[in-house]
């Protein structure tokens, strides 16, 4: 079975991460989102891939230099604009004359896919959406069905209280070849505001499948930290990375790394390779990926710290992300779903609370 996976978005609500990392390259707990997602897709039974993007494309390439990535065949069109989801999809399938599974390039999730393909088979549907329930649906598509399944409407980000239902679009489709041809070519089309609602001008053709699976869309501060202590509590099984020893029950190790006789861990914790942990330093519910520094006094908090970030002496960083290779000086305070970008340096003794740090956006 053939996938294409939308990894076109520009991933602004977690900037400053994204302006040097595309969404799906970014670790959930030391392994790529998008090498997560492909696994699961190889899974169930998918075994080519083609990346549907435009933004960053250099990235993708540099990160997956190969054509095979966790067992599936890896493919890429790279849009000359963005051309929305839709339009994303009709590009990246040209070619492709068969069934076809299209994902959102930032959910994480161990849905069934064998089952809402049968599903989609024994409906004889022209396409199937998967459904997750969530409290708060305004900030996603919502669909409200039919007990057989068929889809009654396709709301997209309805005003908040407007919601006819709290069961979303969970960002995975079963798609018949037929569904492309109703999607115009070279243009900028969105799937969830375009090509959904008009396909519930005929009965018959549109339904989705509820699944109380593990579900979460990465895209906010919020929801990336959220998928690291959902990975850490073993939601999506054991261990959180391939390869990571468990060195005291729920304090995973990567490798080589260096923790103080005089350091505190508070499981649930991952340190990557050749990190370096100071004595009187606390990490508690937390990832730090490889090479980070922790320096004497330091403490980390429910946080998540990419490649090469260090923290000097008696810093602090509570609910916050720290972009690969940032620094925080001696005694500052990192805070609230602060997210410092890569690189970028926060001075000693400064206190932040929900702040975005980063260093002068690149040119384009
Ligand atoms: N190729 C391509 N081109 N991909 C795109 C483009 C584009 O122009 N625009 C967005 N994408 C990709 C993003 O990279 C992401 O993987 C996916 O399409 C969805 O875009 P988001 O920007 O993350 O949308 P959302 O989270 O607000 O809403 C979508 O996902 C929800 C579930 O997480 C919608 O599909 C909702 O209906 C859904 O509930
Ligand atoms: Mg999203």
């Amino acid at each position: 079975m053939k996938a294409v996976v939308l990894v076109g978005g520009e991933g602004t609500r977690l900037r400053p991460l994204t302006f040097t990392t595309p969404k799906p390259l970014l670790p959930i707990a030391n392994r790529t989102f998008l090498e997560r997602q492909l696994e699961w897709l190889g899974a169930h039974g998918v075994d080519e891939v083609v990346l549907s993007l435009g933004y960053l494309p250099d990235a993708f390439r540099d990160r997956f230099p190969g054509d095979q990535v966790a067992g599936v065949r890896l493919r890429y069109a790279v849009e000359p604009e963005p051309l929305g989801t839709a339009g994303g999809i009709r590009f990246a399938a040209e070619g492709i004359d068969e069934r076809l599974v299209v994902c959102n390039g930032d959910v994480l999730t161990d849905l069934d896919l064998g089952a809402l393909v049968r599903f989609h088979e024994e409906r004889r549907a022209e396409a199937t959406i998967a459904l997750t329930r969530v409290e708060d649906p305004s900030a996603f598509g919502v669909v409200p069905t039919r007990p057989t399944g068929e889809v009654i409407a396709f709301v997209e980000k309805p005003p908040p209280g407007k919601a006819p239902t709290d069961w979303i679009n969970a960002g995975t489709y079963v798609l018949e070849p037929s569904v492309l041809s109703r999607i115009p070519a070279r243009l900028n089309v969105s799937i969830e505001r375009d090509t959904f609602p008009r396909m519930l001008d005929r009965p018959g053709r549109l339904y989705a499948l509820r699944s109380d699976a593990y579900w979460l869309d990465i895209g906010t501060p919020e929801k990336y930290l959220q998928a690291h202590a959902d990975v850490l509590a073993g939601r999506l099984g054991r261990p959180p990375v391939p390869g990571a020893s468990e060195r005291c029950p729920g304090v995973w190790e990567q490798g080589e790394v260096d923790v103080d006789a005089g350091a505190r861990l508070e499981p649930p914790v991952l340190v990557g390779a050749a990190s370096r942990i100071g004595p009187g330093a606390r990490i508690v519910g937390s990832v730090l990926g490889a090479g980070c520094v922790v320096g004497p006094g330091a403490r980390v908090r429910r946080s998540v710290l990419l490649d090469g970030a260090r923290l000097e002496p008696e810093s602090e960083v509570i609910d916050s992300v720290l972009g690969a290779g940032a620094l925080i000086g001696a005694e500052a305070i990192v805070a609230d779903h602060s997210v410092v970008g890569a690189d970028a340096t926060v001075e000693p003794g400064t206190r932040m609370s929900g702040a975005r740090v980063h260093l002068p956006a690149p040119p384009h």
